[in-house]
């Protein structure tokens, strides 16, 4: 795991944008998996501004969802598809066809799940998932508990959640009780995963997901076993870090040839 402590938002939302340009410069048909949330917002902005001012071109690339709110009525402004053209696809040109999300409105969910999980495989897996993190450290909704080794699947959110997403809705009963989740499994299986968390309310997650023992308590610790994961973060995010400034050492030091 690599471990990247940058100064503010901007910067995180630069560096982990550079990711994605990088890969869909080299592969135009990459498979993307994409978050919603507040923190890979600027990493959408920076790639909408490569793609107006640098000529990034997204139109070959593969979009796949991370997750959905069950019961939400089909264009509702909050649903995670709505919020992912209008945040991502749009401003940066993806295919409307190759963009897929999770049917949170199925009569038959666990079929949706399985279907999800067949698109994917279809697809020949995610190439690059851009995560967010949970202030109880989950990621997409795999709340804690969750087994490490799920697939795509309904899940309850804690109440915690549901306060924390509360500010995307009218009012906090609004936000549903029911979400369905790429599996921590599913996640795991992407190829390259770069996890975003700025600002002082991530450190303690960040802190379990970095430091922490792996546990489904925190499940974004499940990232110590992936091969290639990268987890950008701001000062802030960062404060709780035992050893942030082994970190910062490495990444000062990083030979020129090492990507991220
Ligand atoms: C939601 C999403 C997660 C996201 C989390 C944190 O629960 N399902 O994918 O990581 O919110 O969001 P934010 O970045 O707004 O703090």
């Amino acid at each position: 795991m690599e471990i990247v402590i940058l100064r503010d938002t901007r910067e995180v939302g630069r560096m982990a944008a550079s990711v994605f340009a990088r890969l869909v410069r080299s592969r135009p048909d990459a498979v993307l998996g994409l978050a919603t949330g507040s923190s890979p917002q600027p990493v959408y902005e920076e790639l909408a501004r490569l793609v107006r001012e640098e000529g990034l071109d997204f139109s070959r690339a593969t979009g796949f969802a991370l997750d959905e709110y069950v019961g939400l009525p089909p264009g509702h402004p909050e649903s995670y598809r709505e919020v992912i053209r209008r945040d991502f696809a749009d401003p940066v040109g993806l295919d409307p066809a190759r963009m897929h999300s999770p049917d949170g409105g199925a009569a038959d969910l666990p079929a949706a799940c399985a279907a999800y999980e067949d698109e994917i495989r279809a697809a020949g897996g995610i190439d690059l998932q851009i995560l967010g993190i949970g202030t109880d450290g989950h990621i997409g909704f795999n709340e804690p508990g969750s087994s490490l080794a799920s697939r795509t699947r309904i899940k309850t959110l804690t109440e915690q959640t549901r306060r924390d997403n509360a500010r995307f809705f009218g009012s906090p009963a609004e936000v549903p009780h029911h979400v369905v989740t790429q599996g921590v499994g599913t996640i795991m299986e992407a190829r390259h995963v770069v996890l975003v968390a700025t600002g002082a309310t991530k450190a303690e997650a960040v802190h379990g997901l970095v430091e922490g023992p792996v546990s489904a308590m925190c499940v974004a610790s499940v990232l110590q076993f992936h091969p290639h994961a990268t987890v950008i973060t701001d000062n802030a995010a960062a404060s709780s870090l035992k050893l942030a400034d082994y970190y910062r050492h490495v990444y000062d030091n990083k030979p020129d040839w090492q990507e991220l």
